[in-house]
């Protein structure tokens, strides 16, 4: 008998029509996001970026605004069938365990909005590093998009302060877990139940996974402006270079 593993959370979570509803306010964030990330990258015109993942496409015209020569990749079937019709463009299926690309056949790979961390343990979130790694070339660039751990751990009116109606019409619980390492953020809307459960690293587990991955940080920005990194600051946003072999 085959033992039972019960469905990872975001396999299911990204995967449904109301997360579209949840994620809203990120269509119009895009218009903002979408260039300053693109710009954080900087390569230049016609460099070859993985959009790692690419959820719905809706940094994708920022991407291309660049020049860059973009091909998105995400596990779930329903942002992929949502970004090839408003965003038509080179799509995959993929998980980042085991990305279907050829070794140091990408310039750029770029990981925006807390895409990293989901796995439950630090192999698989080590795992998805070294593919990023392994797929870009040498001295390609990797940016990498993450939540600040101490803007969360400051915002103590959301955190663990029990279950509470969000702006955006949904009912809505934040947790650490028991061993703070994690976020637990629960909602629920028309009566469904959705699940995040994020590893949020400190800044020094993530220059070290970088590092162990073949990387070297070329900078840590703090912020869509380019500002350096500090602790406290809401967004850590990542340069790292790929280390020739
Ligand atoms: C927070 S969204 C960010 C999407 C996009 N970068 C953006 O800024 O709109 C996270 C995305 O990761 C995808 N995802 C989750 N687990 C994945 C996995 N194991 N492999 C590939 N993609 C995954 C989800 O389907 C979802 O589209």
């Amino acid at each position: 008998m085959g033992r039972w593993f019960p469905m990872d959370w975001f396999v299911r979570d990204f995967d449904h029509p109301l997360y579209f509803e949840i994620y809203k306010d990120k269509e119009q964030e895009a218009f903002e996001e979408g260039p300053a990330l693109a710009a954080l990258l900087a390569l230049p015109e016609g460099s070859l970026v993985l959009d790692l993942p690419c959820g719905w496409g809706r940094l994708q015209p920022a991407l291309e605004h660049k020049g860059y020569r973009v091909v998105g990749g995400d596990l779930s079937p329903l942002n992929l069938q949502r970004h090839r019709v408003e965003f038509p463009g080179t799509l995959a299926r993929l998980d980042f365990r085991s990305l279907p690309f050829k070794n140091a056949c990408a310039d750029g790979v770029f990981c925006a909005y807390t895409s990293w961390g989901y796995f439950a343990t630090d192999q698989e979130n080590l795992k998805q590093l070294q593919e990023f790694a392994r797929v870009l070339r040498p001295d390609g660039v990797l940016l990498l998009d993450l939540t600040g751990r101490g803007e969360v751990e400051h915002n103590a009116a959301a955190v663990g302060s029990g279950w509470y109606l969000a702006e955006e019409g949904y009912r809505e619980r934040v947790r650490w877990s028991s061993d703070g390492r994690r976020i637990l953020a629960e909602r629920i809307l028309a009566g469904e139940r959705f699940r995040h459960d994020i590893w949020l690293p400190e800044d020094h587990e993530v220059r070290a996974f970088l590092q162990a991955a073949g990387f070297d940080l070329e900078r840590a920005f703090g912020g869509l402006d380019g500002r350096p990194w500090e602790a406290g600051v809401e967004r850590w946003i990542y340069r790292a270079i790929r280390r020739p072999a």
